[in-house]
């Protein structure tokens, strides 16, 4: 039978409390002191500590971290006063599992305790996988299913020279994490790796973005500017959203590619760049050839070699391995080392991950951010895993899809202390993109 330990000094709630929960299975005992609940606990050694704020000789956050700092610590739920919220979030800071208010509803407090007792259980009975604090590698592809095998095999051959490469594969699918790990593993590894995408700039702007500019070329520019070509070196300029390009731009990099040099906007000197180009896109670019919106000739000297990522409903053995991974990524980040529940895993298995690897990353993460304990449970799972069901089933996907977004990048960010390179880090997003979003939603850490 589960245990429970009542301490609060109201005399009413401890009797009302502690019969209600007998009846209900539970075995209670109660304190009306801090000390007496204290050498009660240790005696006791219960599963869930109900905690009132306010006690006669002591506040109930010291009794909380007390309970934190033992042995073997309990579920911490805490009473607060109604309206409280301050209280309550500094209850949850301080690691309490959750808070209930007063005056007490006897069904909520039955389903805090029954949520407590079942992450208690979950605990007893996670099958531990491996340490969650060993370091974890960041650019690494995980998998182990045959089409990510082949992936492999091309990557392998990559890495051996510098030919130009087409990554092709849904959103998500980790085109771009795959164009790291050939840079990192190539032989001009210690050159830089640069991304450009090409649907972040401005058609006009993407010419000097890309080949640099002359002083004097346009009006602003008021100094002559290397291009990422140039700034790549020797190493790799990853060229993403290359179906954005426009055909001008299209003929230009095409000129690049055959002859090695290209022109500064505004230059009339050639420059010579011996840097390796990636390219990828989630865009059929062989249909945007047949429609005359993606040029033949360029296509086929991206196309030297081909990468196609499989999306993830295509290689669902991969998912265990990949929700581990990113469950010591959400460890590290968060400094708390997340579990699954046993079964969680068969439900993520069922799910048909349309945003591929980074839709399965924010899953895990967004669940972990709601989880008060280690153990992610099943049912936080679900609840997550529904969210993004009703996402795509709603009449106005659009904005309901921004709505979670924008709560997903604000639980996380609050996760992990308004730290925005960790954040950008497990939304799987760069670093300007998560900026970009947070001016756009006005999301603002002072606001509470
Ligand atoms: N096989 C994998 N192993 C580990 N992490 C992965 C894997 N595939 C993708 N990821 C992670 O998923 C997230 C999305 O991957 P990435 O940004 O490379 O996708 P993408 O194909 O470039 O998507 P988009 O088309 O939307 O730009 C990243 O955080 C990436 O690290
Ligand atoms: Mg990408």
């Amino acid at each position: 039978m589960p245990k429970v330990l009542i301490i609060d000094d109201e005399v009413s709630i401890l009797e009302s409390l502690e019969m209600f929960l007998s009846e209900g299975g539970y075995t209670v005992r109660t304190a009306a002191t801090a000390k007496a609940g204290k050498s009660l606990f240790k005696r006791f050694e219960p599963d869930v500590v109900v905690l009132d704020i306010r006690l006669p000789d002591s506040t109930g956050f010291d009794v909380l971290s007390w309970l934190n700092r033992s042995p073997k610590p309990p579920k911490v739920i805490m009473i607060t006063a109604f309206h409280d919220m301050e209280t309550a979030i500094t209850s949850m800071k301080n690691g309490a599992f959750d808070y209930i208010h007063k005056p007490l509803d006897a069904d909520e407090v039955e389903t805090t305790i029954e949520k407590a007792v079942r992450a208690v259980q979950a605990e007893r009975e996670v099958t531990v996988s491996g340490d969650q604090t060993d370091a974890v590698e960041e650019d690494v592809i995980i998998g182990k299913s045959k089409p990510i095998l082949d992936v492999f095999k091309t990557i392998g051959m990559l890495c051996r020279n510098d030919a130009t490469a087409l990554i092709l594969g849904e959103t998500g699918t980790g085109k771009e994490l795959i164009a790291r790990v050939i840079h990192k593993n190539s032989k001009n590894s210690n050159a830089p790796f640069i991304t450009l995408d090409c649907s972040a700039v401005v058609e006009t702007l993407l010419e000097s973005e890309l080949f640099g500019h002359e002083k004097g070329a346009f009006t602003g520019a008021d100094q002559t500017k290397p291009g990422q070509i140039e700034l790549a070196g020797k190493g790799t300029l990853f060229l993403d959203e290359i179906g954005e390009l426009s055909l001008g731009i299209q003929g230009k990099l095409l000129g690049f590619l055959e002859r090695r040099e290209y022109l500064r906007v505004g230059g009339q000197y050639p420059q010579r760049s011996q840097c390796r180009i990636l390219a990828a896109t989630h865009r059929d670019l062989n249909a945007m050839v047949q429609d005359g919106k993606f040029r033949k000739d360029l296509y086929f000297r991206l196309n030297v070699v081909t990468l196609n990522v499989p999306p993830l409903c295509e290689r669902l053995e991969d998912i265990p391995d990949l929700a581990h991974h990113f469950l010591k990524i959400i460890s590290q980040s968060m400094h708390k080392p997340f579990q699954l529940q046993d079964g969680a895993m068969d439900m993520l298995m069922q799910h048909h991950f349309p945003g591929n690897v980074r839709e399965l990353k924010n899953i895990i993460t967004a669940a972990a951010v709601r989880s008060p304990s280690n153990v992610i449970l099943k049912e936080d799972i679900q609840q997550v895993l529904s969210l993004h069901r009703d996402s795509t089933q709603t009449p106005d996907p659009a904005s309901n899809l921004e709505n979670i977004e924008q709560q997903h990048i604000e639980r996380v960010l609050k996760a992990v202390g308004w730290n925005r390179t960790q954040a950008a880090r497990l939304l799987g997003i760069s670093l300007p993109t998560l900026r970009s979003k947070i001016r756009k939603f006005g999301i603002d850490p002072d606001e509470p």
